[in-house]
Order: structure tokens, then C-alpha cells, then sequence
């Protein structure tokens, strides 16, 4: 493993949640970043943890709050409902820095921050909420979920984004997850040595210390 040498906020907590954070912010505008695209993990119907990739879509950091879009038929909407606590990990492959975040989840199926955001995605974008059957639903055939009958339909409107959307456009699909972290833990991989650190909220102020790595 080709382990870089230390960064300057290495041994300093207050500097290791500043890059943290920074980091966050950064991966919403920058599509390249990889932690632009974090594993969501939340705790099936059935006990067994679930984890998939998700977009971050924005992070306020003032209320420790990322935002996240998905589809309401989706399995971790059901699962969130029924426990709104998750985590979120991030990893850099090139700062070798990890993230990990506990957060709590609210979901929200419609009001004004579902509208604005849909209104905000590209035609690309809103594809992915046009299927017709719950996303993980079995089908006998290779399927992105759309029938064949209204994909040209769908096209147009992707073309031509003034174009009327067929019924079942995807926007009552969309749903925002809104999640907000109260302990965070931070990894930083070094040839001097990996540093380990921890942030939490709970207590009403931000807390921090080391961890043996
Ligand atoms: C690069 C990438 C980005 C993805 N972004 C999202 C996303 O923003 N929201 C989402 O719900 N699913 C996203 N997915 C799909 C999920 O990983 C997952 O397959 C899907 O949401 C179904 O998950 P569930 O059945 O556990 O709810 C993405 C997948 C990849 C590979």
C-alpha cells in the first residue's frame, strides 16, 4: 500500500474536522471527488445491514446535514421508516482519508424541498424515477423499469425538456432524504502513523477525541 506522508491537520482534532467537513463540501461540487458518492448503510426490515452507493446531493454545514435523493418504493425508505438511524462512510483512495457519519434520516415524499429539487434535476436525472414497478422488483427480462410502450414518450420529453412528461413522470417518485449526523469518526491513513479521531454532537456541543486506530 503506498501510504502518503502525513498532512499538516494530522495531529490536530479541531484541523481533522475542518478537512472533514471541507471535504464534504467540496464533493457536491465537484463530481469527481469521491466522496461525492458515499455508501448509505441502514438496517434491513429483516436485521441484515444494507449498504448501497448514493449521491450526495448538498451538505449544510451549519446543521450537519446532507441531502440525498432517492426513490420512495425504494427498500431503505421502508427501512428508514422503521429506523430512522443509518450511517454514511466515505473513503479517499488518493488523501487515504476515511469518514464515517452517524446519522439520523428524515425522509420527505413531497413539500417544497422535494419540488425544488425536482425541479432542479436535469431530464437525466429524473430517469431514474420514471420506473413503473418498485425499484428491486424481479422481472423476467432485462428492464430499467420503463415500459416499452411510453419510452418514446419519455425520450421526447428528455429531448425536449418543454415537453409534457408522460403519466407516472417520476416526480411523485422522488423523495429527499435529509441526513443529519451527531457523531462522526475520522480516519487518516499516514506512514507515520494513522490517526484516528472522534466528533460528537450529543451532548448538546462538539465533543472530540483520539481512538487507537
Ligand atoms: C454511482 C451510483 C450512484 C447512485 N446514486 C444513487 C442515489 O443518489 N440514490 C439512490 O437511491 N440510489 C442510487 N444508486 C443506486 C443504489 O446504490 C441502489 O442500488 C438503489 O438505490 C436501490 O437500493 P435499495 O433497494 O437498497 O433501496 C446509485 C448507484 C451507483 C452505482
Amino acid at each position: 500500500m503506498n501510504i502518503p506522508p502525513a498532512p499538516p491537520h494530522h495531529d490536530d482534532l479541531d484541523g481533522s474536522l475542518k478537512e472533514a467537513l471541507g471535504l464534504l463540501s467540496r464533493a457536491v461540487r465537484d463530481r469527481r471527488s469521491p466522496w461525492r458518492t458515499p455508501t448509505l448503510c441502514t438496517v434491513g426490515l429483516d436485521g441484515w445491514p444494507q449498504g448501497r452507493t448514493v449521491v450526495l446531493r448538498a451538505f449544510d454545514v451549519e446543521r450537519r446535514c446532507l441531502r440525498f435523493h432517492t426513490d420512495r418504493r425504494s427498500g431503505k425508505v421502508a427501512q428508514l421508516g422503521a429506523e430512522p438511524r443509518a450511517q454514511l462512510h466515505f473513503y479517499d483512495s488518493k488523501r487515504r482519508v476515511q469518514l464515517r457519519l452517524w446519522v439520523n434520516i428524515e425522509v420527505l415524499t413531497q413539500g417544497p424541498e422535494v419540488e425544488r429539487s425536482w425541479a432542479a434535476m436535469g431530464p437525466m436525472a429524473r430517469r431514474c424515477y420514471m420506473a413503473v414497478a418498485p425499484p428491486g422488483t424481479r422481472s423476467q427480462t432485462p428492464t430499467d423499469g420503463r415500459p416499452e410502450d411510453w419510452m418514446a414518450a419519455a425520450q421526447a420529453s428528455l429531448e425536449d425538456e418543454s415537453a409534457p412528461l408522460p403519466p407516472g413522470s417520476g416526480q411523485e417518485s422522488l423523495t429527499v432524504l435529509l441526513a443529519t449526523f451527531e457523531r462522526a469518526e475520522w480516519l487518516s491513513l499516514a506512514f507515520a502513523g494513522h490517526r484516528r479521531a472522534c466528533f460528537d454532537w450529543t451532548s448538546g456541543q462538539m465533543r472530540s477525541w483520539w481512538l487507537v486506530p
